[in-house]
């Protein structure tokens, strides 16, 4: 079969490792606090565990993480979509965002941050200073983990029939995927 192989426009390259899970990442430093969305965002290593985000300069939340070193990095499920759509797409520069979308937070384990109630998966995070910054990167050592036992438990995820509490992959405009069925190769 010939396989058609269509050209990607260069500066979207990058959308086709989009299906990562979406992030949403909590900042807070001085009494503000701020959430946005972030699609580029990955493991660096095991042990300590790292993750390395990406956050556009000009930001809130890079601003707030620099300052507080420390940040939240919570994975949203497809029923929490729309507001993840809503924190990426706003400046928290201009608006509170956790009032102007009604979104419920509680109080981190290991860090002064608010975290997001409405998310599947919490990873508290501490700044790694790191030259790396000049890529807009942050690293962060991972202090604490946890997530929604509906879906995940005993290192394993087992998304269930609700198709709300699966995790979801930002495209672009509007556009999410939700992470598919499972499936096992013998090892
Ligand atoms: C689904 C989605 C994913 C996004 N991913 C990123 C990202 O990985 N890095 C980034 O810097 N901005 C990303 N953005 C844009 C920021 O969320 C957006 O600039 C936000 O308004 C910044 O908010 P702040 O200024 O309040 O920190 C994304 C937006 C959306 C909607």
């Amino acid at each position: 079969m010939d396989i058609i192989r269509e050209p990607v426009e260069l500066p979207r390259a990058t959308q086709l490792l989009n299906h990562g899970p979406v992030t949403i990442i909590t900042s807070a430093h001085g009494g503000r606090a701020n959430v946005m969305a972030a699609s580029w965002a990955m493991p660096l290593d095991f042990d300590p565990p790292k993750v390395v985000v990406v956050v556009d300069r000009p930001t809130l939340t890079r601003e707030l993480i620099e300052a507080g070193g420390v940040f939240g990095l919570q994975l949203p499920s497809r029923g929490f979509a729309a507001e993840t759509l809503a924190v990426g797409s706003n400046r928290g520069a201009d608006l509170d965002k956790f009032s102007a979308f009604d979104l419920e937070t509680f109080p981190a384990q290991r860090i002064d941050v608010p975290m997001l109630a409405g998310c599947i998966v919490w990873l508290e995070c501490k700044v790694i200073p790191d030259d790396s910054q000049r890529h807009d990167l942050i690293i962060g050592e991972v202090v604490a983990a946890y997530a929604d036992k509906r879906v995940y438990s005993n290192n394993r995820w087992h998304f269930g029939d609700d198709p709300d509490l699966r995790t979801c992959h930002y495209v672009a405009g509007g556009t999410f995927f939700a992470t598919g069925e499972a499936f096992e190769v013998g090892t």
